[in-house]
């Protein structure tokens, strides 16, 4: 058996517009309504309503910490027009993770964007930042007191490919220098984030903050040993893993690193091309794993190999996200353990890791797929907004009340 610290964090993460329900001013939303997504989120998981519910149910399962995000266009739903009821709402949401000893672990931008800010061009223009950054200075003014864990944006590269360069998530655009510009967008906007939530913790005396992004990050391996697909593999590393991140310490703007996985990606590369060398992946199961319900490889290695590539950074990680979907519940379990192992032996070979936050609590809206996969610790049934506990959760719960996994 082996044994986590008794200090480690141990909980389960969600994003508003999964869950909440609602969320009539984002871009998804609209996107929802003009029909070019397979399903809309409606009233998702009604969580904005039943969170207290959720909560008790976390609280239930062992969970010390919680991870979620706060909905910008909820709070901004015109541009400079905030809404006090909607800051109230969410002063509510950390009261109650304070009440029941839950760590609140905060996310201030995941995916979503307020219509108004798309419709100027969202994070395309390098100008535009300003207003997420006003955003971020009202919010953490508000929250500073309660909060100690910040995560300012939710897997930049995720969002920049898929909304600008895949086409599948609003603006569904296929471009790549917008992809790139997205992407050094939201860095520029995570320095200086980091440096507005340090700021107003200093100005108040409050002991310093914990703030970071939650990176994306995939085990990337060849498919057959050729040129095109090691070279295929030291670039997505180089630009998809760890690039950004590197960009990030080099400005001196990450307290720790926020680490989201899931699973590897097979490089087979067509042809020559710089598309072909950051897309193309095994078309024909060569070196068949376990799936997911979505397709995507089980492969508890990559989190191991992962962390370990992380260490140099001599920074604490804490992993934001690591989850599956299924209908496969004893899966979910074998999945979750080998995972832990894995995070386990890292730890043993000195890489810091604060804790360990599963994807997601409950069931939930997953994005352009819409209701289908299940990656809950607990099922919703969305005829009645039933919850659930999966077995899955209470074996885990376990490993959270003893350490011992
Ligand atoms: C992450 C994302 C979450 C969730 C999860 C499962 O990329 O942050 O919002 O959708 O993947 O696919």
């Amino acid at each position: 058996m082996n044994k986590f610290p008794h200090d480690f964090f141990w909980g389960a993460s969600t994003s508003a517009h999964q869950v909440e329900g609602g969320n009539l001013h984002n871009d998804w939303w609209l996107a929802e309504q003009g029909g070019s997504l397979r399903e809309a989120s409606g009233q998702a998981c009604r969580h904005y309503d039943l969170f207290k519910e959720d909560f008790a149910i976390a609280k239930e399962l062992g969970h010390n910490c919680h991870r979620f995000s706060i909905e910008w266009s909820r709070i901004e739903p015109q541009e400079g027009e905030f809404q006090p009821f909607e800051i109230e709402h969410y002063h509510k949401v950390i009261a109650e993770l304070r009440r029941l000893g839950i760590e609140p672990v905060v996310t201030l931008h995941h995916f979503t964007n307020p219509v108004w800010f798309s419709r100027k061009g969202g994070w395309v223009d390098s100008g535009l930042q300003r207003y997420f950054l006003s955003f971020v200075e009202k919010i953490v003014s508000e929250f500073c007191g309660e909060v100690k864990f910040w995560i300012t944006i939710n897997e930049p590269l995720v969002y920049s490919s898929h909304s600008y360069l895949l086409g599948v998530w609003p603006p569904q655009e296929r471009s790549l220098s917008k992809t790139a510009r997205v992407t050094l967008n939201m860095a520029r906007a995570h320095i200086k984030a980091y440096r507005i939530i340090h700021d107003i913790y200093r100005r108040r005396g409050l002991a310093r903050p914990m703030v970071s992004i939650a990176a994306n990050l995939q085990a990337f391996e060849p498919c057959r040993p050729t040129l095109k697909n090691k070279l295929a593999v030291y670039l997505r590393d180089k630009l998809y893993n760890f690039y950004f991140i590197e960009e990030l310490l080099r400005r001196k703007s990450l307290d720790y690193i926020g680490l989201n996985y899931y699973s590897r990606n097979l490089a087979d590369v067509e042809s020559w091309g710089i598309r072909h060398l950051l897309l193309d992946t095994c078309k024909y199961n060569h070196h068949p794993l376990r799936k997911n319900s979505l397709g995507w490889d089980i492969y508890p290695q990559g989190i191991y190999k992962l962390l370990i590539a992380l260490k140099r950074y001599g920074l604490p990680v804490l992993i934001t996200e690591n989850g599956i979907c299924t209908e496969d519940d004893a899966l979910r379990w074998d999945y979750i353990r080998e995972h832990l192992q894995m995070v386990h032996r890292s730890m043993q070979e000195g890489v810091n890791v604060l804790g360990y936050i599963y994807w997601s609590l409950i069931d939930n809206f997953e994005w352009d797929k819409g209701f289908g996969p299940r990656f809950g610790l607990v099922d919703i049934d969305y005829r009645d907004q039933k919850r659930t506990i999966r077995p899955s959760a209470k074996k885990l719960s376990e490993v959270f009340k003893t350490g011992l996994i």
